[in-house]
């Protein structure tokens, strides 16, 4: 066995917090052969309910959990961590999008990035999944200049499974048939799940699917407002698939992406395909060695430009709006 791995969950007491731990504890972040030292955060009326969710953690006697450690203390709970996964945020409810949530999570991200920032370990990686997700993930970045910037990361891995399994289902291929999907930009109803460079079975995925029309009108919306989807038929929002594709970014992070493939991750801009430098927007990453690398020299159509322009433009919006709330350190 190697020595345990400090992985914080914050909102561990939550929806996506029930499903996430159990999976973490049983291993599926980080293999059977790594123990897992879990340190969860919640705010205060929370913690009772917290503990609940650990006794019952206690009583899968999972071989690879090595220790639980619960409060409301950021500075002590991150001390330490490697992985942090930053659930912890109010979801939305019917009728509203995700960027509503803006004034009202957004300051829960700066105090935790100063306070990843402040005690973290050398190693850290960071996964945003709390919405409005991107620009969170901006946040908590900004509020912690000694962490290098890659290391922070928001989850567009979701949509990236949703826009697999409606295509999948499209075309009657199992999922492992489908490679290089990539959602580009904000993790709300702009996203842009792009499959001019996915492949089917080795062929391009546009042509395979042979239908601009289901493309435009039906898989892209269909995929940008799943959430709003589940929102309305399950009256809350996602929580095992979230937890799921929470697991999925930060495993890859750890593992790599499989060769020839790529996975979507919302990471900072560099300028890459014309996306404002700064903005923490969704792009195809390799990730080798636990390091991502967006993928480069892909040709965007007119098409595919002014869906991808249009998200970014509501990440600019997001970023100017929380420099207006002062949350931007
Ligand atoms: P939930 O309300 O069930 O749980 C959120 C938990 O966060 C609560 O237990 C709450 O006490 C806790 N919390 C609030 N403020 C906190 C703070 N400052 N520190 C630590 N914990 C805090 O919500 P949920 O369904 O688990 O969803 C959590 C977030 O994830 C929401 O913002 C939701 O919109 C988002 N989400 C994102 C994706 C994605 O793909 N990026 C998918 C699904 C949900
Ligand atoms: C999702 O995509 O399911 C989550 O971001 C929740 C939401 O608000 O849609």
């Amino acid at each position: 066995m190697n020595s345990p791995v400090k992985v914080a969950v914050t909102g561990a007491a939550g929806q996506i917090g029930y499903s996430l731990l159990f999976r973490i504890a049983s291993g599926a972040l980080l293999g059977p052969d790594t123990p897992v030292e879990l340190r969860l955060l919640e705010i205060t009326p929370a913690l009772k309910a917290l503990e609940g969710v650990v006794m019952e953690l206690d009583d899968c006697a999972f071989p690879t959990l090595a220790k639980v450690e619960i409060g409301d203390d950021a500075t002590k709970v991150f001390d330490g961590v490697n992985h942090a996964l930053l659930v912890g945020a109010r979801p939305r409810g019917p009728g509203m999008e995700r960027g509503d949530l803006l004034e009202a999570n957004g300051g829960i991200f700066a105090p935790q990035g100063k306070a990843l920032n402040d005690v973290a370990a050398d190693d850290i990686r960071v996964t945003v999944t709390g919405n409005p997700a991107n620009t969170n993930a901006l946040i908590a970045m900004s509020n912690a200049p000694d962490i290098p910037t890659e290391r922070f990361s928001a989850l567009t891995r979701l949509d990236h499974n949703r826009a697999i399994s409606q295509l999948a289902a499209k075309l009657g291929v199992p999922v492992t048939e489908i490679r290089r999907m990539t959602i580009w930009g904000n993790h709300s109803a702009t996203q842009y799940p792009d499959l001019f460079h996915a492949e089917v079975s080795g062929q391009n995925a546009a042509e395979a699917v042979g239908d601009q029309e289901w493309l435009a009108n039906t898989f892209i919306p269909t995929v940008a407002k799943r959430g709003a989807a589940i929102i309305e038929a399950r009256g809350a929002s996602s929580a095992a698939s979230a937890a799921s594709a929470t697991i999925d970014h930060a495993r890859t992070w750890v593992e790599g992406t499989a060769e020839g493939d790529w996975v979507s991750m919302a990471v900072r801009s560099d300028g890459s395909y014309g996306v404002p430098e700064g903005l923490v927007s969704s792009f195809p990453v390799t990730v080798k060695d636990g390091r991502w690398e967006i993928v480069q020299g892909l040709e965007i159509d007119e098409f595919s430009r002014g869906k991808i322009d249009a998200s970014v433009a509501e990440l600019d919006e997001e970023r100017k709006a929380v420099t207006e709330l002062g949350l931007l350190g």
